[in-house]
């Protein structure tokens, strides 16, 4: 089964094609992603209306790169998906009325997919046995998202903590900016920090783990809230993290002191990263045995891609990252979730429409 999957819904256009095999394996054939960054970048974050446009002009050449990569037409293809929310609703209306067109055209069934589930449902991709099985925790960590899900079903997902503000994503995007990464400034932060934790703990490598012993740490100048909810809930608030990091800097300004920046994205990421292990550990304590998928553009981090192995060691479960190519928007994992949308018979018709709002609660 062939499935032809399109992703719009904030600055990337994409098209992939995965095919389901027999063994159940979910094979990527395509996954053609057309980044608008450079054009966004000069205005340091996606613009809406110009990502439309931008994902207007892209759809139709990209899915032709990713038939002819996949060396398949129209009529190989058994099964269309498409993210139909959340995101810029201009953006998603580009894809969901492409993907209905050549459905309709070619009479070819179609699916509608979340987002969050997407990208979930990039740890599904490859080979079956290496998968995870619901029920599982699903941690989203993006430009819009910050939340912990239960996963029962491949499709039935339970939100069960989320940010009260900001996304995580959003946190490091907008300090990134102002300390001078260029947009999206989430791996230059991560590996600023990097620099930031060797020189913190005099290693040649950046020891995350011996951060909380090193002077930088303790130095009260530096000090950043924790963006963990201080409650029993599973959920964060960033845009304290973020205020506090706004009037830090403007103390070395004002008085005139250069800002030891390594040292400062250090402390900022171990803030972020800790409260996310803070609250994930309480969520596989409050859900014993289920293991952790971890997605999304932020899951790509390094730092807490390390910290989260920890914690999921500690709780004796597994823990499922997606490859970094697979961890930011792109339509392979809409084609995996659209698969078991699929089959649980969530079909979707002509009617079908975008929406900006989130659909799991
Ligand atoms: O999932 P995604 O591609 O788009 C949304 O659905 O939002 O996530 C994009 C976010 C951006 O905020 C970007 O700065 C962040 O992922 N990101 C990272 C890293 N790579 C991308 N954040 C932290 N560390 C990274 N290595
Ligand atoms: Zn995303």
């Amino acid at each position: 089964m062939n499935i032809l999957a399109f992703e719009s819904s904030c600055d990337e256009t994409s098209a992939a094609i995965v095919e389901r095999l027999d063994d159940g394996e979910l094979r990527i054939k395509s996954n053609i992603i057309a980044s608008q960054i450079e054009t966004h970048r000069l205005y340091g974050g996606v613009v809406p209306e110009i990502a439309s446009r931008a994902h207007a002009e892209a759809i139709s050449r990209i899915t032709y790169e990713a038939l002819s990569e996949a060396d398949l037409s129209l009529s190989d293809v058994d099964l269309i998906a498409v993210t139909a929310n959340p995101g810029l609703i201009g953006a998603l209306l580009v894809g969901v009325n492409f993907a209905k067109g050549i459905a309709a055209a070619n009479n070819i069934p179609l699916v509608a997919v979340d987002h969050i589930k997407g990208h979930a449902a990039a740890a599904l991709l490859g080979d079956k046995d290496s998968a995870p099985k619901p029920p599982y925790l699903a941690l989203t960590v993006s430009g819009g998202h910050t939340a912990i899900y239960l996963v029962e079903d491949y499709t039935d997902f339970k939100i069960i903590g989320t940010t009260r503000d900001d996304a995580i994503g959003e946190a490091f995007d907008k300090i990134g900016r102002i300390i001078g990464i260029p947009y999206p400034a989430g791996k230059g932060f991560d590996e600023l920090s990097k620099k930031g934790f060797i020189l913190a703990t005099g290693d040649k490598e950046a020891f995350y783990s011996k951060y909380k012993k090193s002077a930088a740490y303790k130095d009260r100048e530096m000090t950043l809230p924790s963006p963990a909810i201080a409650d029993d809930s599973l959920d964060f608030s960033f845009s304290g993290l973020k205020t506090a990091a706004i009037n830090l800097l403007h103390r070395f300004e004002q008085s005139g002191r250069e800002l030891p920046r390594e040292l400062f994205a250090a402390r900022y990421t171990f803030e972020a990263v800790e409260a996310v292990a803070k609250k994930i550990s309480l969520a596989l304590a409050l859900h014993p045995g289920l293991d952790l998928v971890l997605s999304g553009g932020v899951a790509a981090n390094s730092h807490l891609r390390y910290r989260l192995n920890e914690v999921c060691r500690k709780a004796g479960v597994s823990l499922f990252m997606p490859p970094i190519s697979l961890c930011g928007d792109n339509a392979a994992m809409i084609a995996a979730q659209g698969y078991y949308e699929y089959m649980k018979g969530n079909l979707a018709d002509s009617t079908l429409n975008a929406s900006a709002l989130d659909s799991i609660v």
